[in-house]
């Protein structure tokens, strides 16, 4: 008998209220609309509010997946956790009402979603829990320098959120293969550098920021993204042809066109938000996720690829059957 796969049984994505647009953006800093939209195809993103924290996001996208069910373990994708110590995910469980369910934080930054979903999958598979809360969210703007225009664009905060269920392989909704990648070498390229044991913050309080080699970022964003995606849908056993719907994770919007390009896929198969949100980093794919089911874009039957790239290097990819939701329990 084979092992149990994970299989998508609810969604649910939460943004703060306050909304920041280029053009407020451009009155505080160097740039403009126009460049924002253009290098980026950002018009706006969110902002948690000083009241407003990762838990509370995560709470929000947790509850709306859930339902009214409830889940055996929480896999919380964060890199932007309330406290550096302990983790945010225990403090979503109770807030859920999910007693003394297992929780714990996955940080892969950007890539943290499938990071999560293929550790709950394991979860799954190896009998450790039946159904598994994987929420990803992230206040970026929390770790931003309000006076570097080459990040502030960028960055927005948000959550989302997946309840997974034992299932079967064969059936709509089930995760898998997974193809999950790291390259530290490359983690002066995109880190805050100061806050951890290497770098003390008493000491060096000025590398608090986020800071971006943006140019480099774009590159290996572009091939990891499509040589993961090879991958894994080669595992799966599809052909590019056969991919309905493209969710990457939301950098840039050339990102994704440029790495849906090198993969041979219609442009029109790439599903994007970042329009309206930004980068929210281990939010990105759930969002996108949700937000394509809530427009019509992603509908029952569809073959969706799902690829990510972040920070670390991390990145990884993953595929599903897209499940008629409304019919899940
Ligand atoms: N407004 C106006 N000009 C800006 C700007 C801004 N917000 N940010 C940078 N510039 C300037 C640069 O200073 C540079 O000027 P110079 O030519 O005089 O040196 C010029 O625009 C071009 O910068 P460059 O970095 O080459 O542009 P780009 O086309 O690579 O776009 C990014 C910049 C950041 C949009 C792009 O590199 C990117 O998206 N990288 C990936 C970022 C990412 O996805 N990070 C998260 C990964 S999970």
């Amino acid at each position: 008998m084979s092992a149990p796969a994970a299989v998508l049984t609810g969604l649910g994505s939460w943004l703060p209220a306050k909304v920041l647009d280029n053009h407020e953006i451009a009155t505080r800093l160097d740039t403009s609309d126009e460049w924002i939209r253009t290098r980026t195809g950002i018009r706006e993103r969110r902002v948690a509010g000083p009241e407003e924290s990762t838990v509370d996001l995560a709470v929000g996208a947790g509850r709306e997946a859930l339902g009214g069910t409830s889940a055996d373990a929480v896999v919380l994708a964060t890199s932007t956790p309330d406290q550096p110590c302990p983790a945010s995910a225990p403090q979503v469980a109770a807030r859920l009402g999910l007693g003394t369910a297992a929780a714990f934080d996955v940080n892969a930054v950007c890539s943290g979603f499938v990071y999560a979903l293929a550790t709950a999958a394991g979860f799954i598979a190896g009998g450790l829990a039946e159904r598994v809360l994987v929420i990803g969210a992230d206040t970026f703007t929390t770790l931003i320098d309000p006076a570097d225009r080459t990040t502030v664009p960028i960055f927005g905060d948000g959550a989302g959120a997946v309840l997974l269920r034992a299932g079967d392989a064969g059936e709509p909704g089930a995760f898998g293969p997974f193809d999950l990648h790291s390259e530290g070498e490359h983690a002066e390229l995109l880190w805050v550098e100061a806050g951890g044991a290497r770098k003390r913050l008493s000491e060096h309080p000025a590398d608090r920021f986020l800071a971006m080699q943006g140019t480099a970022v774009f590159r290996h964003a572009c091939a990891r993204m499509a040589e993961s995606s090879r991958t894994v849908l080669d595992r799966a056993g599809w052909m590019v042809g056969d991919v309905d719907r493209f969710v990457g994770h939301q950098a840039n919007i050339r990102i994704l066109q440029a790495t849906a390009k090198q993969l041979g896929m219609p442009a029109d198969a790439v599903v994007a938000n970042i329009d309206r949100v930004g980068n929210t980093s281990a939010a990105s794919i759930p969002l996108a996720m949700a937000d394509a089911r809530a427009d019509g874009t992603l509908v029952p039957g569809h073959r969706v690829l799902l690829s990510a790239f972040g920070a670390g290097l991390t990145w990884g990819s993953t595929v599903l059957r897209w499940p008629d939701l409304d019919q899940s329990s």
